[in-house]
């Protein structure tokens, strides 16, 4: 059985006192959950107070971009090493609002992906379509084009750690949620590919996480679906109670 994974994109929200409390909470909240993977993402400032609060628990953390190059003149950017001695496990790459917002192109992403997993560092790989690619039938098209891209070049052995997580566009943020039955169908249609790739075993251990407006309201539907293995949570990963409560639900389909 996969081991569910549920991650917070604080994306840029929260700072100093607030990104301590934020993570107290949910550190304290979630203390008595063992079979769940649980991590939060804070702005890069707040990386390692963030991590200080987290010592010592089970919650890990994340970053939310980082450079595929190493070092070197590169201002504004943030390496893997860096990330790495800032107490990170997990980066978030890929997602939606750095493809739209910071013009981030497929071929950027598989650099970040190759230098993520060559650091040792987990990548969260996020795809999913727009309102108006799904409205036309290229869900499937494009989710496959990005995921291909992203892990070009990525061998069986290397791709192991890899995480991919579903996002929706049209549902991030919008308090329009995919239905499970949907998000499930492209879950399974990625893990298809997944297999296409590095054969059938990899593909069953891969986890995919679903990110679009995830609630307390609609993640037990989503956990109850064979190929949801988790979640990437913005909005509600901002409360202590509801990311907590919605750890509590994962825990609930792994056993605690
Ligand atoms: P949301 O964001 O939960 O606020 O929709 C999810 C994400 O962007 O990862």
């Amino acid at each position: 059985m996969r081991r569910k994974i549920i991650a917070g994109n604080w994306k840029m929200n929260m700072a100093g006192d607030e990104a301590r409390m934020l993570a107290q909470g949910i550190r304290d909240r979630v203390q008595s959950v063992r079979h769940v993977e649980v991590l939060v993402c804070p702005a890069f400032p707040f990386l390692q107070e963030v991590g200080n609060v987290l010592r010592g628990s089970q919650v890990r953390l994340g970053a939310q971009n980082m450079h595929w190059e190493p070092q070197g003149a590169f201002t504004g950017e943030v390496s893997s090493r860096m990330l790495l001695t800032a107490g990170c496990q997990y980066v978030i790459l890929g997602h939606s609002e750095r493809r739209l917002y910071g013009g981030e192109t497929d071929e950027q992403i598989r650099k970040k992906v190759a230098a993520a997993l060559a650091a040792g560092l987990i990548p969260i790989l996020c795809l999913g379509e727009t309102l108006e690619e799904r409205e036309s039938g290229q869900t499937q098209r494009v989710v496959g084009g990005q995921l291909e891209s992203a892990v070009q070049g990525v061998s069986r052995e290397e791709m192991s750690p890899l995480i991919i997580a579903y996002e929706p566009v049209w549902a991030i943020g919008t308090g329009r949620s995919a239905t499970p039955e949907m998000a499930n169908e492209v879950h399974a249609f990625l893990r298809e590919r997944a297999a296409g790739l590095w054969g059938t075993d990899a593909a069953e251990k891969i986890r995919i996480q679903y990110g679009g407006s995830v609630t307390e309201t609609n993640a037990f539907g989503l956990f109850s679906q064979p190929d949801i293995d988790g979640a990437l949570i913005g909005g509600a990963s901002l409360k202590p109670d509801l990311f907590s409560t919605i750890v509590l639900m994962g825990a609930q389909h792994t056993g605690g």
